[in-house]
């Protein structure tokens, strides 16, 4: 083969090397100890000098030829993949940022907005007090003084005696806030106090810590009446049903007089507890008419002023909305637990855009 020849050769074939590692072959099959052109080299030893001078000159052109257009092909493929990855790999860098939300809003703290929500639209405002409470507050004021057996089911948290024999108590009901409201407040009062509770008991549907939400209206004439259609209104947004049936039955509580407990109608249907349909009842607050002994407690005037009030657990009526059957979960901090009865963060609930 000519000269001549294998230069085409070779060169048509570096042309159409279409990767680095084409590339590569093509220069060990050429330039590499065994390769053409070098094979070709170890024949100049056997010309003589004058053939070989002449020889030798053309194999080097050759040789550098070779090597310069593998080189030249080389970085024109090297150039061409970086423009094809630029092409590919382009970012918008205006484009805004997208992350994905991680955590999700507990149904405690779900459903103590939605009833917020709820009693803000009916013009309640939001009371607070202490976790710590007094024995007055606690118990006393809302007429359940010292020997009173009512104590004895709610299980309290003491904490060791004072000096002067009186204990602290870990509230155990929202209540203590309507005595507390009632005496830094002028009426007309209307509150709702969401909140931490505690007593000592433990099961599926007890924690030590719980949670409840009180409302306490005082005025000069509000009456029954009004109590039995706020908690018909409530219930409706809360469970999200037009025409719930509601059932007022007498109860006591040392607070209030008259009592009552207040259920809801559902049925069970394979197992699931449905709210607002079906012929079952399910008790879901406690309610009445303030005693005037309470709002005598509250420093205001039971001849002139009367009032209602009522106490709900928040954790049980989530658990009733929301079916999820054990209370105890909601305080484990169980990221999958979380995740299953969690809400979406940044969905904030409203009577406009949707409670739940
Ligand atoms: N404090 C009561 C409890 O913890 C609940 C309750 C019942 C509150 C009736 C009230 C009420 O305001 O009127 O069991």
């Amino acid at each position: 083969m000519s000269l001549e020849t294998l230069e085409r050769d070779i060169l048509k074939e570096v042309a159409a090397a279409h990767d680095e590692a084409a590339l590569e072959a093509l220069r060990v099959s050429a330039l590499g100890k065994k390769g053409s052109i070098s094979e070709r080299m170890k024949s100049l030893g056997s010309m003589a000098p004058d053939e070989r001078k002449q020889a030798g000159a053309a194999l080097n052109l050759l040789k550098d030829k070779v090597a310069g257009a593998i080189a030249e092909r080389k970085s024109a493929l090297q150039e061409a993949a970086l423009e094809q990855r630029l092409a590919s790999e382009k970012v918008d860098v205006t484009l805004p940022v997208r992350s994905q939300p991680q955590g999700t809003i507990h149904p405690v703290s779900q459903v103590w907005e939605e009833i917020v929500q709820i009693w803000g639209d009916l013009g309640f405002s939001v009371a607070e007090g202490p976790h710590i409470e007094d024995d007055f507050h606690n118990f006393t004021a809302l007429n359940m003084p010292p020997e009173h057996p009512a104590r004895q089911e709610h299980d309290t948290f003491y904490f060791n005696e004072k000096p002067d024999g009186s204990r602290m108590v870990l509230r155990t009901h929202t209540s203590p806030v309507q005595i507390r409201t009632m005496l830094s407040e002028k009426p007309p009062i209307r509150i709702i106090v969401p909140g931490r509770t505690f007593r000592c008991d433990s099961d599926q549907t007890h924690t030590p810590m719980f949670h409840q939400i009180e409302g306490l209206v005082i005025d000069e004439n509000t009456h029954l009446g009004h109590l039995k259609w706020a908690l018909t209104e409530f219930c409706k947004a809360f469970f999200e049903v037009d025409e719930p049936k509601m059932r007022f039955r007498a109860s006591h509580f040392p607070f209030t007089e008259p009592s009552m407990e207040v259920d809801i109608n559902c049925s069970w249907e394979g197992g699931q507890v449905k709210i607002g349909t079906g012929d079952s009842w399910l008790e879901i607050l406690g309610s009445g008419m303030v005693h005037p002994n309470v709002i005598r407690h509250g420093g205001l005037d039971p001849e002139k002023y009367q009032g209602w009030a009522f106490g709900m657990g928040l954790d049980r009526i989530a658990m009733l909305k929301y079916g999820i059957p054990d209370l105890r979960a909601f305080f484990e901090a169980d990221l999958r637990w979380l995740k299953h009865y969690g809400f979406r963060a940044l969905q904030v609930p409203t009577l406009a855009g949707g409670l739940s």
